[in-house]
């Protein structure tokens, strides 16, 4: 949530930050803002809205946008309104210190207290303009240097944070310092990048350090990197790390939206979650984080999945995947609820974390607590180098590359392959899975990506299918057994980017209730392919009919019974019930896509919602 960017270097500092924003607006956009530095002075702008309104008001207010240094913003609102005054760059009463942050301070309103109680005043109800004024308050208590303010400040604050600080008069020196939030700093020779994610400085330079928790740094223009651990002000030394991102991956191209190109990239993205990990021809499945801890899955007792959103859908389905080939039990929880609960979990126990992000704040704090706890921890995260990755005992990287619509598509089909890999594996392990059916499996799997890309030609079928109802206030998603997270999955899809109330249940299910909602104003998508329960659906299907509801139905090729009474069919390819997920969710994608498109809805950035949740 908020996305920051800062440059401090010998080039123009305006495009760099300006064009870094419309990188990062996906972490945010309810507000942005800027500050340029140059020779004898320096220039602030922000704004309520979009970084492209931003840019409006620059221009239509004449700011100078000149100088090597500057720092920027783009807000997801947790304290106080989406409008001017609480957009960042804050400034503090002197009006001499800078600051942009992204996470939350949780003590704000004891400090603010104090800080009332010493003459300071407030312009924002956020809790950046706290924070910033604290450290002047700091500063000139003890007098010290800016940076030592800010180094007292951060053991005294409660939150999350990562924070760009500059003195107006010296703006030379910036002060970096992270502690939850995400924080990574590209450099070059004389330049320094800073960004939430390395996406706006990659064009630059290749040469990036994540910054870790309880960390600052100091930067000076035409001088080396200071790093610092902030509890103690021991020096570090910094771990450069080589950028393997290529800029076709974060460039929209021939698509109107992310979410469109992201959709249509899954036959590659499955692929390259499935390179050098599934060697087909000797039937041999590589990954090392299992590998390297085969007895603990060996011996495992239970696994207990902790994720969210969509990444808490491909748990469910893990769930099936790790019961039905693995043998071992399963449980499955929010991250929101795991974290406050008491687990019942120790050494014995195995927790698998997921997050397309590795940053989102619920799933860290569940992974931190299943440490504490002795657990050992696998993560399966998207995002190399994030929190996540870097804090699990083990785990696998999707490789699905950057995902920046804010509906979560490419990464859901990488998470399910990554799943159906460590079934398998383990699986295998355990010798709970017949060398036959494995055989079978990694073959289909090795193929899985041109049925994907066969699926996705349904996209002229499903337009026409959105077309007809694009304009109605509910919608149902039925589907059985590992199919039943993939209804979820679609609903959810459709209500992010659609705003329209949808909702996904096992189909046996309605009866006991939501079938009360059924007439013939509700479209209720059903996936009926013929592995599963298929004679069980069609019973669902005859109920739902006899109600005057609308069928729309994914079948697989081939099918005559559920498309003879279905008002819609989506026809796609054969797979065995296993793999059938990668596949299902296509459609589902590609309608709540089509309906968003025709209903004129921002598909990349729907209202409310940011990227990566690093806030509770
Ligand atoms: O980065 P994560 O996978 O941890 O994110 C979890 C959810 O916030 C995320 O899946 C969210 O639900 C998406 N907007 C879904 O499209």
């Amino acid at each position: 949530m908020c996305g920051i960017i800062g440059y401090l270097g010998y080039r123009d500092a305006y495009p760099i930050i300006i064009n870094g924003l419309k990188k990062l607006e996906y972490r945010g956009y309810d507000s942005s803002g800027i500050a340029l530095f140059y020779k004898d002075g320096y220039s602030l702008c922000k704004t309520k809205g979009r970084v492209n309104e931003l840019e409006k008001k620059i221009y239509s207010n004449n700011i100078k946008i000149s100088g090597t240094i500057g720092i920027g913003h783009t807000r997801w609102a947790t304290h106080g309104v989406p409008n001017d005054l609480n957009a960042h760059p804050h400034v503090s009463n002197s009006n001499k210190l800078i600051m942009i942050h992204n996470g939350i301070i949780e003590n704000y309103h004891a400090i603010k207290i104090v800080l009332l109680k010493n003459g300071f005043t407030f312009k924002s109800k956020t809790d950046t303009e706290v924070f910033i004024n604290f450290i002047e308050y700091i500063k000139k208590e003890n007098k010290s240097s800016l940076e030592e303010a800010v180094r007292i400040s951060l053991n005294e604050i409660i939150g999350a944070y990562s924070i760009v600080v500059i003195d107006k008069s010296h703006p030379e020196t910036i002060i970096i310092a992270k502690l939850g939030s995400p924080l990574a700093l590209g450099i070059n020779d004389k330049e320094f990048f800073i960004a939430s994610d390395t996406i706006p400085f990659v064009n630059y330079t290749k040469n990036v350090i994540y910054l870790k928790d309880g960390e600052m740094a100091i930067l000076r223009k035409g001088k080396e990197l200071d790093l610092r651990k902030i509890i103690n002000n021991h020096k570090l030394n910094p771990i450069i790390k080589k950028l393997k991102i290529n800029l076709k991956q974060i460039e929209k191209g021939e698509y109107k939206y992310f979410m469109l190109k992201e959709i249509h990239e899954q036959p590659k993205t499955i692929l390259d979650t499935l390179r050098g990990r599934l060697l087909i021809p000797k039937g041999i499945i590589c990954i090392d984080g299992i590998e390297s801890n085969k007895n603990i899955f060996i011996n495992a007792k239970s696994i207990t999945i902790v994720a969210c959103g969509t990444s808490w859908h491909a748990s469910l389905i893990g769930e099936y995947l790790l019961e039905e080939l693995a043998s071992i039990p399963v449980e499955v929880e929010y991250a929101s609820e795991f974290r406050y609960r008491n687990p019942i979990i120790n050494k014995k126990n195995i927790i698998i974390v997921i997050s397309q992000s590795g940053e989102t704040a619920d799933t860290l704090a569940a992974l931190k607590l299943a440490k504490k706890k002795g657990a050992f921890v696998f993560g399966i995260c998207n995002v190399v180098g994030s929190s996540i990755a870097r804090n699990v005992d083990a785990g696998a990287y999707t490789h699905a590359g950057p995902e920046i619509g804010v509906a979560s598509t490419k990464s859901f089909t990488a998470q399910i392959t990554i799943l159906i890999l460590l079934a398998l594996k383990i699986g295998k392990y355990r010798s709970s899975i017949n060398d036959n059916r494995y055989k079978c499996l990694c073959q289909e799997l090795g193929l899985i990506s041109e049925k994907v890309y066969h699926t996705l030609k349904k996209d002229d079928s499903i337009k026409k299918i959105s077309k007809v109802y694009h304009n109605v206030n509910n919608f149902l998603y039925l589907g059985r057994g590992i199919n039943f997270p993939v209804a979820l999955e679609g609903a959810l899809k459709l209500k992010e980017i659609s705003y329209i109330h949808a909702e996904g249940y096992p189909a046996a299910e309605i009866k006991h209730g939501p079938i009360a909602l059924i007439d013939e104003n509700m479209p209720v998508v059903i996936i009926a392919t013929k592995k599963g329960c298929y004679n069980k659906i069609i019973g669902n299907i005859q109920e739902i009919k006899a109600r005057k509801g609308k069928i729309i139905a994914i079948v697989n090729e081939g099918d005559i019974q559920v498309s003879t009474l279905a008002d819609h069919v989506i026809k796609i390819p054969n797979s065995s019930e296993e793999l059938s997920p990668l596949i299902t969710v296509i459609p589902l994608q590609l309608l709540a896509y089509q309906i968003a498109y025709i209903r004129g809805e921002n598909v990349d950035q729907p209202r409310n919602l940011a990227k990566s949740v690093t806030v509770e």
